[in-house]
């Protein structure tokens, strides 16, 4: 149990409510409040901007996902296994020059910080995480992805609607993504928007890497949600969100001056099978059994 300053009356960690389980397969998420004890989601914040500030960022990397053409492949790539800090697409001026100081300039930090960083790997490794995936029906839950988003104030960026199976892909599908609020996130700084229900829907496209490179591949022309069949879902700071690997989902920019701090982590059933086209592999690292 987590040494917290709130009460967790309803979703005692890892011991999710049979009506719970039911709500997660039927909507395809689960709002659980009150999951990060005040004190360690500010070290995990604290533990974030240090980061940030430790990190060499001579190198300009962003992070897109409305033009994933400006990604460097090799840096992204190489992140699978690393901890490394991605700009925003819109932190840099024409003359290249950062428009807000650093800590208010990256998109993300991602993706081994389970592995690499003692806060998050601390974090991660809390008994309740992994007995939550059990209850929503992983045999052998592995944690393969940390992110740290920040959707940073005026210029957070718009992540288009998509599924996250799309980049965990396994047969079955399995991957379930537990998305924490570090911050309130709200309409005005680009909170989530879901689509109830949506995860019974087909996988409608695969991001396939091939050596190298990496190409999105379409599988199902079915539309994507938008404002009226998709439902924004502002969240207290400490909520943890946990939703179906074929959900989609999709957040706004952020064009308040508050940012909208969170933490994913990607999990996924390690009786299945890893995609090897996957362009998260973890050759060094192994998996991170929860
Ligand atoms: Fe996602």
């Amino acid at each position: 149990m987590p040494s917290s300053d709130q009460s967790l009356p309803e979703n005692t960690p890892g011991v999710l409510r049979p009506g719970q389980q039911r709500q997660f397969h039927q909507d395809g998420f689960l709002l659980l409040e009150n999951w990060i004890p005040a004190d360690l989601k500010q070290q995990l914040i604290d533990r974030a901007y240090q980061l940030i500030e430790q990190a060499d960022l001579t190198e300009h990397n962003r992070f897109s996902t409305t033009d994933r053409a400006q990604i460097n492949n090799d840096f992204f790539l190489e992140s699978a296994e690393t901890i490394r800090c991605f700009f925003e697409e819109k932190a840099f001026d024409e003359q290249g020059h950062l428009t807000q100081p650093r800590a208010q300039s990256i998109n993300k930090i991602g993706h081994a910080l389970h592995d690499l960083d003692d806060v998050y790997q601390a974090f991660a490794q809390r008994p309740e995480f992994g007995a939550l995936a059990r209850d929503l029906g992983l045999l052998e839950p592995h944690l393969y992805q940390t992110m740290v988003i920040f959707k940073q104030p005026r210029i957070g960026g718009e992540v288009t609607w998509h599924q996250d199976a799309t980049f965990f892909y396994t047969e079955p599908t399995s991957v379930i993504t537990y998305w924490f609020a570090l911050e309130d996130a709200t309409l005005e700084n680009g909170c989530l928007w879901l689509e109830p229900g949506g995860h019974t829907g087909p996988l409608r496209e695969r991001y396939h890497r091939d050596d190298r490179d990496l190409r999105m591949e379409p599988l199902d022309a079915m539309p994507w949600p938008d404002d009226t069949s998709g439902t924004p879902m502002p969240v207290k700071a400490g909520s943890l969100l946990v939703f179906h690997g074929h959900l989609p989902h999709y957040s706004a920019p952020n064009r308040s001056d508050k940012s909208r701090l969170a933490l994913t982590f990607h999990v996924v059933d390690g009786q299945y099978p890893y995609a090897p086209e996957n362009w998260l592999q973890r050759p060094t690292l192994g998996t991170f059994p929860l």
